[in-house]
């Protein structure tokens, strides 16, 4: 048996319902809040996340998919959707639509990481980012926009929103922490693990993060980036919370939420949940202003998120058995015979095109199996054909659940069993 690829998982028709939920109830949030679906490629050239999301993190230096093609073009399956969805915003011309540009995509994204309880090499995210606006009440209205989707799916008193200001590379607040925070690792390196010293120079903020216990010490007293704000930065992120509270969307200040992606300036935010382990986010997100640009487009500031579909999924109770079966057959025709196959045919086909959920036997099982059949499927009403009914132009509808049964002529019945509707 060939058996799917490590960390890559097929989601069964048991389990389709619940991200068919996920996903509708996002294109409404999104779409009430003024958001467009776009549609991107799997594939980009690499360099556009190597430029995107920085050389210095661990996605691009570990975790992407890389291959050339066979024209020796270096190109990699998107590891997160932000990089490209601008990438489209630049290629198209769409900075010139009314500001901010709200646009959203959803999809299959792929990171080679190792796999655990939430954590899978190719997951699903539904994303979101508007585009030209720096006002800290689009940064409060992104937030709020992404607890309601929460709200919806009945999640939201499970979830803490934590939010965080990382400053800015322009105005300089965040290099003066960074040079105070190496020096800060420096001095202390002997007390951190060996991947924190190894990151202290790569990609420093990025230390906060580490996870193991020896280094807690260390990184808890280490500088707070709140301090070195600058006088920009800290309004801004002061007016944020403001519109938050103005929302009503509590939150948490988080002094140490640094994300993984190199692009973000000023807001940043994440949901967490304790429910699933160490893959505590199931939505993260920020500004990154400055992004846009050095991808070659214009200078327009951005800010955005994304929902790891997997990990809302796996928070959603189990749905109730009237909506796993939501298209279980109603009707089974059961035709007895090569003759009385061929008639009922056409009969499913104008009943599918109502609507009606209709399964069709062969024609050549015997009458107590195809019932039988009509019984595990769960459907309500069952349409027996055999030779003596063709004759009389008639077919035997019968009621699955009572047994009880009686004739209808043929020629009138797609409107007798619309008219007879029943439970779906
Ligand atoms: P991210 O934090 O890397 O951000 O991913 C967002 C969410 O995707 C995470 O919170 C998590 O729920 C889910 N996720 C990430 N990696 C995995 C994985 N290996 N397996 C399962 N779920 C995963 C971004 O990707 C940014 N592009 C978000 C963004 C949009 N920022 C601005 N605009």
């Amino acid at each position: 048996m060939i058996r799917s690829v490590r960390g890559v998982h097929d989601i069964l028709p048991a389990e389709a319902g619940k991200w068919r939920r996920v996903e509708h109830a996002a294109r409404e949030v999104f779409e009430a809040y003024g958001y467009e679906e776009i549609r991107l490629p799997l594939f980009e050239r690499t360099e556009l996340f190597a430029r995107g999301i920085g050389e210095a993190t661990d996605i691009v230096q570990k975790e992407m998919y890389t291959f050339e093609d066979r024209s020796g073009e270096s190109v990699t399956l998107r590891p997160e959707a932000t990089a490209g969805l601008l990438r489209a915003y630049i290629e198209h011309g769409l900075h010139v639509l009314p500001k901010p540009v709200k646009l959203y995509t959803l999809g299959p994204m792929f990171r080679y990481e190792r796999p655990q309880a939430g954590r899978y090499r190719q997951f699903h995210q539904l994303d979101v980012e508007a585009l030209g606006d720096e006002h800290a009440a689009l940064d409060a209205e992104v937030i709020a926009m992404l607890v309601e989707l929460f709200r919806r799916l009945g999640l939201a008193d499970r979830l803490t929103v934590e939010v965080n200001s990382l400053g800015d590379e322009a105005t300089a607040c965040r290099p003066r922490y960074r040079a105070e925070l190496v020096r800060y690792l420096g001095a202390n390196a002997a007390r951190l693990c060996e991947e924190c010293r190894e990151r202290a120079e790569r990609n420093p903020l990025r230390v906060l993060d580490c996870k193991r216990p020896e280094c807690r010490p260390v990184l808890d007293g280490a500088p707070a980036l709140g301090a070195f704000l600058c006088a920009d930065c800290t309004t801004h992120f002061a007016r944020t919370r403001e519109y938050l509270d103005a929302l009503g969307v509590r939150h948490l200040v988080s002094p140490r939420l640094v994300r993984g992606l190199d692009y973000y300036v000023r807001t940043t935010f994440e949901l967490t949940t304790t429910e699933l382990g160490a893959q505590n986010a199931v939505a993260g997100g920020g500004r990154y202003d400055g992004l846009i640009k050095l991808l070659g487009g214009p200078p327009d500031p951005g800010i955005g998120f994304a929902v790891g579909v997997e990990r809302v999924v796996q928070l959603l109770p189990d749905a109730g058995p009237a909506a796993a079966g939501e298209r279980r057959p109603r009707v089974f025709l059961v035709p007895l015979g090569e003759a009385a196959l061929a008639r009922v045919l056409p009969v499913a086909t104008a009943l599918r095109a109502r609507g009606v959920v209709v399964e069709v036997g062969h024609g050549d099982r015997k009458l107590g199996r195809e019932l039988e059949r009509a019984g595990k499927l769960g459907v309500s009403r069952a349409v027996i054909v055999g030779d003596a009914e063709l004759e009389r132009g008639e077919a035997l509808v019968k009621e699955m659940q009572s047994g009880a049964q009686r004739p209808v002529k043929l020629a009138g019945l797609v409107e007798e069993l619309l008219a007879l509707g029943g439970p779906a």
